[in-house]
């Protein structure tokens, strides 16, 4: 049994193209065979994690990618023949919630252990494989969680280039006790005594501990021996040469047809942009839509990048009047999502009307959407969809979907934007919400509150390039509370707003933890806000974590 993580976890429904929320109608990722296609040339050496329902299933499938592998999450119950169809090098079993013993739970075709494709077990999927060989699995006396020191003491492949004693990270409540016929224990704990394992003949692998948690020292070590050395794969996936292939199918699919690219000014959108632009070049037409609840000089950039850098047809809609005007008196942050979200497919929707000949809508979807959608019939199940639901624009509009990132993880899709030129300032950007400023102006919307978050965000992100922490921090901005408080500026009173600077370290956004500053930047980022926009005078520091807090506040 799994116990849970204390920092990771399924990446978030809503890293979806950073586009829109507040709306149920969104278009969800495709299952088409097109995007199937795309991966295809990179799937020659193909890693198949089968996800029994680990918090950390993702994580094992970009820790593998690391090594230049091409690697899939399925589902755990992916059937013999579509594995041998899809002919992979090799198979994970993650980790995952339930005891191998109870009823009802996950189980493995055992004919899957008898292809002669290497497996490795990991948590869950050890205990398994043992009990499907004919081994026994219990409660161990004590749940072990945390980092335990771990020996091994072979030659196990599995280990090459490890010292014989390393820390490896547990989450466990159940454990090997009889090991099945022909395995042999490989490394121990001082709790654990199966905590890894082998067969003595065959390729199967089993640890107890999680390799892919950071807090596992050479646990990318571990990875790699398994994929490299004992798959055999030879690690030649990359993003660079991922990117020719994906032009030149786009390119066939399109023909002579436009396609359209909804830009938000977020990473993922602008590298789909960037992409499609490189393979269809003037067929490709970009909306942007100025919600007016946009960052600093964010409509700016998008412009330099994309009329002046890219040539593209951009068309920048100017929408802001309206939406302010929408969202007048209205304080309920639910209400502020549905109306951002509905104004926003209406403003879309008319703009793409005006562009003739569009046939295609490219999205950026990012892999775990895929995953988490449950949009690929290989892949795993739908996992939970909360408050915020963020998708792309409705299918009613009618387009034939272009999801060039479907494969790849939100880092991936960075790198790929780095490939394709676009700047680092853009490629980093930390994400923003669809409905932008105004779930950080709490309270009501207006074009004045906006103005002074805008201004009080751009400052905190200056302090933070120039004290070199923003690529340490995954996001920070700042929040307009509807609160005012008394103050002193020079020989006056003053009576103003309270504005909250909220910070975050996160692996994956679903967890993340406030970020311990040093006093002096906190100081100058407050010194800075107050003395220079107008309407605060005083500056807090939110110290949540998430959960129970959430990142954004509303
Ligand atoms: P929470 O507040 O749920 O946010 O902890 C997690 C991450 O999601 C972003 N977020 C959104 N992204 N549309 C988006 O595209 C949205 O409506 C939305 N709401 C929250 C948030 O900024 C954080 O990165």
């Amino acid at each position: 049994m799994h116990t849970g993580f204390p920092t990771h976890g399924v990446p978030k429904h809503h890293r979806m193209q950073n586009i829109m929320s507040g709306t149920e109608t969104c278009t969800r990722p495709s299952d088409s065979s097109a995007a199937s296609e795309v991966s295809a040339a990179a799937r020659e050496d193909l890693i198949l994690v089968m996800d029994f329902g680990s918090q950390t299933a993702q994580l094992i499938a970009r820790r593998v990618r690391d090594q230049n592998v091409f690697c899939q999450l399925v589902r755990h119950d992916l059937s013999v023949a579509r594995i041998q169809e899809l002919r992979p090098r090799g198979l994970i079993l993650s980790g995952g919630p339930a005891s191998v013993y109870e009823p009802g739970a996950p189980r493995i075709d055992p004919r899957i252990l008898e292809l002669g494709i290497p497996v490795l077990g990991i948590c869950y999927g050890m205990q398994l494989t043992c009990q499907t060989l004919g081994g026994r699995i219990l409660a161990a006396e004590s749940r072990e969680f945390g980092r335990s020191p771990c020996r091994h003491a072979t030659d196990c492949r599995l280990f090459d280039g490890l010292p014989d004693s390393f820390v490896a990270w547990m989450s466990h409540g159940d454990q090997v006790d009889v090991l099945p016929a022909d395995f042999a224990t490989i490394a121990q704990t001082d709790t654990c005594p199966n905590a890894a394992v082998r067969h003595r003949t065959r390729p199967l692998y089993g640890l107890q501990f999680h390799p892919e948690v950071t807090h596992t020292e050479f646990g990318a070590l571990l990875l790699r021996n398994f994929v490299r050395t004992i798959c055999g794969c030879r690690g030649t996936w990359q993003i660079a040469s991922l990117i020719e292939q994906q032009r030149q199918l786009i390119r066939e699919r399109v023909g002579a047809d436009r396609v359209i690219c909804g830009l938000s000014g977020g990473v993922d959108s602008s590298v789909v942009a960037a992409m499609i632009s490189g393979a269809v070049g003037d067929q490709l037409s970009c909306i942007f839509v100025d919600h007016g609840m946009l960052r600093k000089d964010e409509r700016r950039h998008v412009e330099h990048q994309f009329r002046d850098h890219f040539h593209t047809d951009l068309h920048v809609v100017d929408a802001s009047e309206l939406f302010l005007r929408e969202l007048a008196g209205v304080t309920d942050p639910q209400e502020k999502r549905r109306i951002i979200g509905r104004l926003f497919i209406d403003v879309f929707r008319e703009e793409a009307r005006s562009i003739p000949n569009a046939r295609f809508l490219a999205q950026g979807t990012l892999y775990p959407d895929v995953i988490e959608s449950g949009a690929n019939p290989d892949g795993p199940a739908a996992t939970i969809k909360t408050h915020h639901n963020v998708g792309g624009l409705p299918a009613e509009l009618g387009f034939e979907l272009i999801e060039p990132l479907r494969d790849l993880f939100k880092d991936e899709g960075r790198r790929m934007g780095i490939e394709l030129g676009l700047p680092e300032a853009m490629v980093w950007r930390h994400p923003f919400p669809g409905p932008g400023l105004a779930v950080r102006c709490i309270g009501e919307v207006t074009r004045e509150r906006i103005q002074v978050i805008r201004e009080a965000d751009a400052i905190l992100i200056e302090e933070l390039l120039a004290a070199g922490l923003y690529r340490e921090i995954q996001q920070a901005f700042v929040v307009l509370l509807p609160v005012r408080s008394v103050g002193v500026m020079g020989d006056s009173r003053t009576y103003e707003n309270v504005a909250a600077v909220r910070a975050i370290r996160t692996e994956d956004f679903m967890t993340a933890d406030w970020f311990p500053f040093a006093p002096d930047v906190l100081q100058r980022v407050s010194s800075r806000i107050i003395n220079s926009v107008r309407g605060i005078n005083r500056v807090v520091y939110d110290i949540s974590s998430k959960p129970p807090a959430t990142i954004e506040w509303e």
